[in-house]
């Protein structure tokens, strides 16, 4: 059978970490609530040691949800630990997700920790929160710049206190596909006790690869995807939800994977981040873009009147969008006769022959003809036509 992925979402989390970003508790929860209905299985729901409002954020997702975990993000440090359990302690599955950088231009600059000590801490710290939370996330922060050894003994260490799920973030956005599906292969090779855990894909987009990047990870060995909706996050952000989960149910049989995700909901949850974030998605964005299912060109519209499936891959009703023929400059008869017929003007070939040398006048001065304006055009040949 073929295997299914499952989708921790951290939007709330990653993706409030966007420049301008800033969620009210009610934009949380309500995003919260949409998640879970799309069908992501984890929600980081915030940093709780971050701000009060954070904590306070958390601790209403986590009365709110019932079927989702939801986590609480901590760095290797005890109150930021203690926060995070406190915060999600009402959560029907709570789970507290763990991190420390392990690269080496994060030890030496930003930690000022040596290897050792980053293992000791990973081994106390690990223990400690897994005493009191059933579900532990180990991150290794940067693991795609970090040494594959070190990160192997920083990953066992971490499996070895306990952690239940191991995440492997590339922090930066730095590796390619092949590189990013090595690390999951190295590791598996390596480090002891790699099946009794979970492993999860956390990527980012600073080259535009993290679809790809993540879609590799699970093609080698990761059985879960981080992410955030629109792929909204640090920089250039994060791998989008939408766009993994869609092109996994597309190339289900490529990938031997499915999806939990309702993707008929994406237009929908797109729109409510898009919202609560004000960053409109870029039109040409794949799925939830206005043009992600419009067809201008003359030849895409003649083909896709004849069967959409020569220039759609997925039916748009399939992620909750519509197909569009929008007329342009490069629009051809077949779509611009559809247009007439369904504004009520029901046309014939021969009729064409005089309409569309006038419509392309119009569609050479316009960016995209209206309904209006063919409106228009066409009580002006009526009227020439009665003179
Ligand atoms: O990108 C990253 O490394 C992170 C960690 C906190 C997991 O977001
Ligand atoms: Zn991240």
């Amino acid at each position: 059978m073929t295997q299914q992925i499952t989708f921790y979402d951290t939007t709330l989390r990653d993706g409030e970490q966007t420049i301008g970003v800033n969620f009210s508790i009610e934009d949380k929860v309500a995003i919260a609530m949409a998640l879970e209905a799309y069908g992501v299985s984890a929600i980081e729901a915030g940093f709780p040691a971050a701000s009060q409002k954070d904590f306070d954020a958390v601790v209403k997702i986590a009365q709110t949800i019932t079927q989702a975990k939801v986590v609480g993000l901590a760095r290797l440090v005890r109150s930021d630990i203690d926060q995070a359990i406190q915060a999600t302690r009402m959560a029907k599955c709570p789970a507290i997700h763990l991190f420390i950088a392990t690269s080496p231009v994060h030890r030496d600059y930003k930690l000022h920790m040596t290897p050792d000590e980053i293992i000791a801490a990973i081994t106390k710290e690990v223990t400690y929160a897994r005493q009191l939370v059933p579900d532990v996330i180990f991150s290794p922060e940067d693991a795609t710049r970090t040494e594959l050894p070190f990160l192997a003994s920083a990953v066992q260490a971490a499996i070895a206190a306990g952690a239940t799920m191991i995440n492997i973030p590339d922090t930066v956005g730095y590796d390619t596909p092949e590189e990013y599906g090595a690390v999951f292969d190295y590791l598996q090779a390596h480090v002891a006790g790699y099946e009794r855990v979970g492993w999860s894909t956390h990527t980012h987009n600073d080259l535009g690869m993290a679809t790809a990047n993540a879609l590799m990870g699970v093609a080698h060995g990761a059985n879960e995807i981080q992410g955030t909706i629109n792929g909204i996050g640090e920089r250039a952000g994060n791998v989008d939800v939408i766009e993994a989960a869609a092109a996994l149910y597309v190339r289900q049989r490529a990938f031997e994977r499915q999806t939990p995700i309702q993707l008929p909901q994406s237009k929908a949850i797109s729109d409510l981040v898009a919202h609560a974030t004000h960053m409109p998605v870029a039109r040409n964005k794949p799925i939830v873009g206005c043009n992600a299912f419009a067809h201008e060109s003359g030849i895409h519209q003649d083909g896709y009147l004849k069967h959409p499936a020569t220039y759609e891959i997925l039916k748009p009703e399939m992620v909750g969008a519509k197909a569009s023929l929008p007329l342009g400059k490069l629009s051809g008869s077949h779509a611009v006769m559809q247009k007439l017929t369904a504004l009520g003007f029901p046309v014939t070939r021969e009729m064409m022959a005089t309409i569309f040398p006038t419509f392309k006048q119009l569609a050479e001065v316009t960016d995209i003809v209206s309904d209006q304006q063919i409106q228009a055009m066409m009580q002006e040949i009526f009227q020439k036509e009665m003179v």
